[in-house]
């Protein structure tokens, strides 16, 4: 899943929701933590972003006030990213800053949670002796108890266990966006590729049985949740392990027709995994989106195998047909890796010509960085000089420009369902959604369309951005787009 690095929004809609419950406020005793401020960052992929989610519900329910203020917080929370070296150094670079505010307030309770603190378990202690708690990607639940722990006890704690079950009350989530939301269907990846740090953070593949996730879905739709999106490193192999062995495509079958939902996505898709019966659905299910994100990695057949990820560029490109065939309008999002170990311009070329030749929607392009707990960290070495991993990276992105420029282009005049997410950051006198396809589109449109699902000309486009009028408001005619 294509790695971003932002905060956490936070909003307020469970304020005071607990007061809710059976017994008068008087009668029952403040929570644990009230008054207490909570700094939360979040590092990494989408997955992490739910996971901080889920943590600062669940702390929030013992009194804790989230702040955007890290200077003013008792509790601090990094949720970290091991996937590439940046990620990390960023992170390191945080916890620097933190060490003269926790000497100014010796109470001050530091918690580095996700996949470094998976990864690096005690050496995060060693390296930044004032973190109290290192808590990993499958503890993560326990962090209120940990926190409380550490509040009495004052010692350090390190919880990082990846045989530990995820068990998470999931209906006490703050989300960041009221209309959409992340479920996690499964943990952990089985694959091997040869640069990835995941396997060794997240740990072996666990699906959530169906009827779970069909439960969940529910609760998020009758709060007003309008689009899910169901989060698996390796999504399309959703359901390995489980009794009777349901597919993705089951999955998606399970919980479409949960009142309320409008849009069901789902990320990130393997190629090798990327079967018929889960196209079937995709074409044949009216919620889920024509939407894939489908990384191919390279274009090099040479480079593919060193990266191991079981597939050549023209096997992709057959996947890629398939998917087309069965859905037609279908978008397919992808991720690059430049400068992979024994890379040639050649190698690049190849690269290149993929991503002109399937014209993929979207494109997130990463230097190769060498990552412990890897076999190509093993066992390759990182020859690529960084100018090189540079100019690829840039000369790559150039590409993917023209190409998602083109296929804007090609979308002027047609009409697109747009669910509405809020008010455009570059210009406030717009509101910006997003189509089916994942496409970022801004409208003129009234507040009171954010989080319903409209119907936008397209008029004008750059190649990050579609701009259109609106001609239509309320959920589409037909359930499938509006032409
Ligand atoms: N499960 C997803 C990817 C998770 S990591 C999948 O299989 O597609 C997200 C992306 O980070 C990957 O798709 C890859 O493009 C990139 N990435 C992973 N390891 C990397 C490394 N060592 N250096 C640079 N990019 C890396
Ligand atoms: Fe990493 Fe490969 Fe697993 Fe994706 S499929 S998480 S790239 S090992
Ligand atoms: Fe996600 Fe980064 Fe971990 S991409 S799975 S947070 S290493």
């Amino acid at each position: 899943m294509g790695p971003s690095m932002r905060p956490l929004p936070l909003v307020d809609r469970y304020e005071g929701e607990a007061s809710a419950a059976a017994a008068p406020a008087a009668e029952r005793p403040p929570p644990r933590a009230a008054g207490r401020r909570l700094y939360v960052e979040t590092f990494g992929c989408q997955m992490n972003v739910l996971d901080s989610e889920l943590v600062v519900g669940a702390l929030r329910r013992e009194g804790y006030e989230p702040t955007e203020d890290r200077k003013r917080a008792d509790l601090v929370l990094f949720n970290t990213c091991s996937v590439r070296e940046h990620a990390e150094d960023k992170v390191w670079s945080r916890l620097g800053e933190l060490k003269p505010q926790k000497r100014r307030n010796p109470d001050l309770v530091i918690a580095v949670l996700g996949c470094m603190a998976q990864a690096h378990k005690d050496e995060i202690l060693r390296r930044a002796p004032h973190v109290d708690i290192v808590c990993g990607t499958r503890d993560f639940p326990r962090l209120p108890r940990l926190v409380e722990g550490v509040e009495r006890e004052r010692a350090p704690v390190v919880a990082a266990d990846l045989t530990h079950p995820v068990d998470i009350e999931r209906d006490v989530t703050v989300r960041g966006d009221r209309h959409s939301a992340y479920v996690t269907v499964m943990y952990g990846c089985d694959f091997a590729c040869t640069y990835c740090i995941v396997p060794h953070t997240r740990g072996a593949e666990v699906s959530r049985p169906v009827a779970e996730v069909k439960r969940e879905v529910e609760r998020l739709a009758a709060d007003g949740v309008r689009e899910v999106t169901l989060l698996g490193q390796t999504v399309d192999g959703y359901g390995k392990g489980l009794p009777g062995r349901p597919d993705l495509g089951d999955l998606l079958e399970a919980i479409h027709d949960t009142p309320g939902l409008e849009r069901i996505r789902f990320i990130t898709s393997h190629p090798s995994l990327m079967r018929e019966p889960i196209l079937r659905r995709v074409a044949s299910l009216d919620k889920v989106c024509e939407y894939l994100h489908m990384p191919a990695q390279s274009g090099s057949d040479a480079v593919l195998a060193r990266m191991r990820r079981g597939y050549t560029a023209a096997r992709y490109r057959e996947i890629v047909d398939r998917a087309r065939a069965f859905v037609p309008d279908v978008a397919i999002a992808s991720d690059f890796i430049v400068g992979f170990p024994g890379e040639t311009e050649r190698d690049f070329e190849a690269t290149a010509r993929l991503v002109r030749e399937v014209g993929f929607s979207q494109a997130y392009v990463f230097k190769y960085s060498p990552r412990p707990f890897t076999p190509a960290y093993e066992g390759l070495e990182d020859d690529v000089p960084e100018d090189a991993k540079r100019e690829r990276c840039t000369a790559l992105l150039a590409v993917q420009e023209e190409v998602q420029a083109r296929l804007h282009r090609d979308l002027r005049g047609r009409r697109l369902e747009v669910l509405v997410e809020g008010r455009s950051k570059n210009d406030a006198r717009k509101l910006a959604g997003r189509t089916r396809q994942n496409r970022v589109c801004c409208f003129e449109g009234d507040d009171a369309l954010v989080g319903s699902t409209v119907a936008v000309e397209v008029t004008g486009s750059t190649a990050l951005t579609l701009f259109g009028t609106l001609v239509g408001a309320g959920p589409p005619p037909s359930g499938r787009g509006f032409g």
